[in-house]
């Protein structure tokens, strides 16, 4: 059996892009850079071998299990990186994919695959036809076959005008491979031992190399620096918007649309402009997303209003809630369905149960909150003593009245009530009406008597 290894290149210094993570690890829409080859190595190979630099732990931890690391320990340049996982190849195929691609699709490599294996070639290599070729290796043919590869800073002016580019992602049979690149030399501008050299290796030993182009050529664009990850992002955020709007979403103004790729959204729900959503958030259908709001690893039930400018981070929202405008949930918060959350309320690690309102100005922290509870205007919850924090809870049907303080630990029973302006230290049985404020006093005639002795006192 032919079997196919994918050796996965993340060695690179990444010195453009003046970092001091390694280059594989910048994120691209949610996702580590280095993640986007992976997911293509383990859709279509039998092994695969990493290659990283030294101290790179945090690259091999985002391996599959099944994966095999190896240190480049000096960084030498493409072709010795990838000798240095020769002792983990199988014999049969071996797919070079850069670590630093990440608009490469899984359908594209596989194509590439299945005609290195009909065509029996030596090598082939995915190249692509750009407008802007410059940095890229180029492809140099004669009489229609490929004959070497150039790279951009040894080319000459004439092969600079090659519009052909060198993708980095290659087809080899793997004994061809490993005696073509015993013979590379670093003879080059950089002093580094080149992938790209083997295949003017081979040729001139009369193997047989292929280059077959990809249709879109942005899927060869590669990282370097921080413009071409910005670069590849607008690519790349524009295709997961159009895999969502495929499935049903709408997407009122995708360019002002942020949504990573980690993100699943059911169909009918509507995003308004300027939204984040990000991180492992799941969104139901029939949801509305609001202008400016910012979703971060949170879970949306099926008919979720959020109106403009909410921000939720790590919390559930179940069915048929309405959030917002301006709403702030912390994590571990929880609201149920239909519940109301309004203006300029914070969640924090608190559940409100179903049908309750929290409807304004309101911090509710470490709380369960009953169902179909009302959460007066300018509640607190007062959570901390200057040393813990204590939890409030709040039965079904309670009913607390405006700018109320609850200074928890707290209990409030079922169907309570607490008078407007408490603030509340003892708990309250349920069915009771707590008032925890001073009694109101009324002077009647206060005001004219006031005004005499003014009067009395100037004269
Ligand atoms: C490389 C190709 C170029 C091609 C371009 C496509 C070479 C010599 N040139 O250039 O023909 O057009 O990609 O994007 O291969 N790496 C290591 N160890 C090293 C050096 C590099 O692992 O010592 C890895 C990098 O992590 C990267 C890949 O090899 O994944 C390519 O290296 P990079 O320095 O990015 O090469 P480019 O200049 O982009
Ligand atoms: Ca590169």
């Amino acid at each position: 059996m032919n079997r196919l290894t994918a050796i996965v290149l993340a060695a690179g210094e990444g010195k453009r892009m003046r970092s001091r993570q390694p280059k594989v690890l910048h994120p691209l829409c949610g996702r580590p850079l280095i993640a986007y080859p992976l997911r293509t190595a383990q859709a279509l190979a039998d092994r695969i071998v990493l290659v990283v630099g030294p101290n790179a732990d945090g690259v091999v931890k985002l391996a599959p299990r099944e994966a095999r690391a190896v240190v480049q320990s000096e960084r030498l340049g493409s072709g010795h990186a990838v000798l240095q996982a020769k002792p983990e190849c199988a014999e049969g195929t071996i797919l070079v994919l850069p670590g630093d691609m990440p608009l490469l699709s899984a359908e594209t490599v596989e194509r590439l695959v299945d005609h290195h294996r009909k065509s029996r070639a030596a090598a082939t290599v995915l190249t692509a036809i750009v407008a802007e070729p410059q940095g890229y290796g180029r492809v140099l043919r004669q009489g229609g076959r490929v004959k070497r590869i150039v790279e951009d800073r040894d080319a000459s002016d004439a092969e600079k005008k090659i519009a052909e580019i060198n993708t980095s992602v290659y087809c080899f049979d793997s004994k061809r491979l490993w005696s073509a690149l015993g013979k590379v030399r670093a003879d080059n501008d950089q002093g580094e031992y080149y992938l790209t050299d083997v295949v003017g290796i081979l040729c001139r030993a009369g193997a047989r190399v292929d280059a077959i182009p990809v249709v879109d050529p942005a899927e060869a664009m590669g990282v370097n620096d921080r413009k071409q990850l910005a670069a590849v992002a607008v690519v790349q955020r524009r295709r997961i918007l159009d895999r969502l709007m495929e499935a049903g979403v709408t997407i009122i103004d995708p360019a002002s649309t942020y949504i990573e790729d980690t993100v699943t959204i059911g169909p009918d729900t509507t995003i308004q402009p300027q939204v984040v959503i990000e991180g492992q958030s799941v969104i139901g259908g029939e949801c509305v997303i609001g202008t400016g709001c910012h979703v971060s690893s949170s879970r949306l039930a099926d008919r979720v209003e959020l109106k403009p400018y909410c921000v939720l981070t790590e919390s559930v929202v179940d069915a048929a809630a309405i959030l917002g405008p301006f709403c702030h949930l912390r994590p571990l918060s929880h609201v149920g369905s239909g519940a109301k959350i309004g203006n300029f309320v914070e969640l924090k690690k608190s559940k409100i149960g179903r049908g309750s309102k929290v409807p304004h100005l309101s911090y509710v922290g470490d709380s369960t909150v009953g169902t179909q509870v009302n959460v007066g205007a300018g509640t607190i919850t007062c959570n901390y003593d200057g040393v813990a924090k204590h939890e409030t809870k709040i039965g079904d049907r309670a009913f607390i009245g405006t700018n109320t303080s609850l200074v928890a630990p707290i209990t409030i029973g079922d169907g309570a009530y607490i008078a407007a302006g408490s603030t509340v230290t003892k708990d309250v049985p349920p069915g009771a009406l707590a008032v925890g404020r001073a009694h109101q006093v009324v002077k009647e005639g206060w005001a004219a008597r006031k005004a005499k002795t003014r009067e009395e006192h100037r004269g």
